[in-house]
């Protein structure tokens, strides 16, 4: 019988994550903090077509994809269920249908285990990347969060509790690439698309960067998103042709720079000698080669977790799971996916 409190912690524990809450369904290992396998089925391809996730599409492909992607992910780390100790999976923000695919799943497996249950939430996930790529990486750190959905620099004070230094007033980081994409109309998924057009442009438009200035915290990107959604109509009105490359380079610095500013700034700041960064938006070459000069530059060790670890995928539910594992968070069966959840 599933009993939450029962359950004895071990050390380096074996952990399967899940992860459902978009478009990607996708299951990975650990062991201890060792990641042993990480495997992800995507509806990208799919929802393209429609220029977007099509919550119902991905619903049923998660469906369709949940077994065969846990069953390829325990054999490529070379167990079996029996060997579990626990289940983490994302239990929310994303779409409904699409998280209830992983989360029953997770829970069936639980149950018939009797293993801990884990809920993570996916932001957490995201953050907690960086405990993959450094075994040894201990808080506190400050972590630069930029995602579809947040922008935000954090300051991780220990495994399980953080406070936030800054964050958006409006869009979010990707949220504005995506946008962005969309103005020069560039095919779904968004941020990397603008990223490749981007690395044909050249610095003939200068859009603003906002709020640099005067030590705050804030980002902005509703402003810039506008200034190019203003640039593109003012030359279709005067029947100029605007260059792409260059609007899609210049939106890339203006969006990066304030982002690796102030990241920097807060580490210097609260004395803390170590970055990380999480979120599908660091997977930007421009940002992960700007963040690293800026940190080597002001001697600040920077843990970047691999571009693939960046956007979704199931190695960061298991790691977050790990921490709650430690922390003997277990969750009851009768949770419940949620499409928002606060990052804290
Ligand atoms: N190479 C890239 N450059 C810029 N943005 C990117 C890149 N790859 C992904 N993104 C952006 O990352 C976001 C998705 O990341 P993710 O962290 O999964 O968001 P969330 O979890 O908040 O939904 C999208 O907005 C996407 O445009
Ligand atoms: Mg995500």
């Amino acid at each position: 019988m599933y009993q939450k409190s029962t359950f004895k912690i071990k050390k380096d524990p074996i952990i399967l994550g899940l992860e459902s809450s978009c478009d990607e369904t996708a299951a990975a290992v650990i062991c201890g903090r060792r990641l042993l396998s990480d495997e992800i089925i995507s509806s990208a391809t799919e929802q393209a077509k429609y220029g977007g996730v099509v919550p119902e599409i991905a619903s049923r492909a998660h469906t369709e994809a949940v077994d065969e992607v846990v069953c390829r992910a325990l054999k490529k780390a070379g167990v079996t269920v029996k060997d579990l100790d626990a289940v983490a999976v994302t239990y929310g923000a994303g779409l409904l249908g699409a998280l209830l695919v992983g989360l029953s799943f997770a829970k069936a497996l639980a149950y018939t285990l009797n293993i801990p249950l884990i809920a993570v939430n996916h932001i957490r996930g995201h953050l907690a990347a960086a405990y993959l790529v450094d075994v040894n990486l201990k808080p506190p750190f400050i972590t630069l969060l930029a995602s579809g959905g947040h922008t935000a620099i954090l300051h991780t004070e220990s495994y399980t509790s953080f406070s936030m230094l800054g964050s958006t007033c409006d869009d979010a980081a990707g949220e504005a690439f995506d946008k962005v994409a969309r103005v020069l109309s560039l095919p779904y998924p968004g941020g990397v698309n603008v990223e490749r057009l981007a690395a044909g442009g050249s610095g003939s438009i200068k859009f603003p960067q906002a709020l640099v200035s005067g030590g705050n915290l804030k980002f902005s990107y509703s402003g810039l998103k506008t200034s190019v959604i203003n640039y593109c109509h003012n030359a279709e009105q005067k029947g100029e042709k605007i260059n792409p490359a260059d609007v899609a380079y210049a939106f890339q610095r203006s969006a990066v720079d304030p982002l690796v500013k102030k990241t920097v700034e807060c580490a210097l700041k609260a004395g803390v000698k170590t970055v990380t960064a999480g979120g599908g938006v660091i997977a930007n070459g421009y940002l992960r080669s700007s963040l690293s000069e800026a940190c080597a530059a002001a001697g600040l060790k920077l843990v970047l977790p691999e571009k693939r670890y960046c956007t979704d995928n199931a190695a960061m539910i298991a790691a977050e799971g790990l921490i709650q594992y430690n922390a003997c968070n277990f969750a009851d069966m009768n949770i419940n996916a949620q499409a928002q959840i606060p990052l804290k």
